[in-house]
């Protein structure tokens, strides 16, 4: 899977996040491709200027449309899903990570300063926001984005069969681990019992329901 990025701000993703974990993992394995894109590398202004005063007055500069609708068309594909990163946008939730999941070529596009010109609109498949918090730019959204799709795709998960347990809806029930006290703190019995019915009872009744915003 492809992932194309268009940033203000690529050293952001000069992070331990992509040499890591899961990310690293799907990398080695050439389940992903990411592409960090500068979007000052597709400006024609000999001072690369990417961003510009807001028509009608307002605090803050405004991320210029030309340099975001040439680094697209420099690399879309008819397969290649546009998103833009803006805490306007649909709620992003698990139930939309799998569907991401499905695609061969995502494109990220990172806001930042006042926001993006609002023609961006015109040529993005879908608006994305993380949460209900304005942050300064697109990029941490665009990661938190990545790496739980990332997580989805085949061959990327040791243990694939952990996907089963936080999909549908459903989170894990409580975990632990060696010792079996700490503190005074005494994992449950029945985890202990070896009665594998039992644990599965268990099991069932504590995992939470998540809810989803569609
Ligand atoms: C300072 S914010 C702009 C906020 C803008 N004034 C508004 O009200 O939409 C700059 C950029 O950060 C990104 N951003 C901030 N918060 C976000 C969130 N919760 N989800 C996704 N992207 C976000 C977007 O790309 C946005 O264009």
């Amino acid at each position: 899977m492809i992932f194309d990025i268009f940033t203000t701000f690529p050293q952001m993703f000069d992070s331990p996040f992509f040499s890591c974990g899961i990310i690293k993992i799907a990398k080695e394995k050439g389940v992903v491709d990411i592409r960090v894109r500068n979007l000052r590398d597709f400006t024609s202004d000999p001072h690369k200027k990417v961003d510009d005063y807001s028509y009608g007055g307002g605090p803050g500069m405004v991320l210029k449309i030309e340099p975001i609708f040439k680094g697209i068309k420099s690399i879309k594909d008819k397969n290649a899903k546009v998103i833009l990163l803006s805490p306007g946008g649909k709620q992003y939730t698990q139930a939309i990570a799998q569907d991401l999941a499905q695609e061969t070529h995502l494109i990220f596009i990172c806001g930042r300063y006042q926001g993006v010109d609002d023609r961006v609109k015109e040529f993005v498949d879908m608006e994305l926001s993380i949460g209900n918090y304005v942050l300064s730019g697109g990029e941490l959204p665009c990661m938190v984005i990545l790496e739980s799709v990332v997580r989805l795709l085949p061959d990327v998960l040791k243990n694939p069969e952990s996907l089963d347990a936080d999909s549908f809806g459903w989170l894990d029930s409580p975990l632990y681990t060696r010792p079996k006290e700490f503190n005074g703190r005494k994992v449950p019995d029945v985890l202990l019992s070896g009665n594998h019915k039992k644990i599965k009872e268990w099991k069932e009744k504590r995992r939470k329901k998540w809810i989803y915003i569609n």
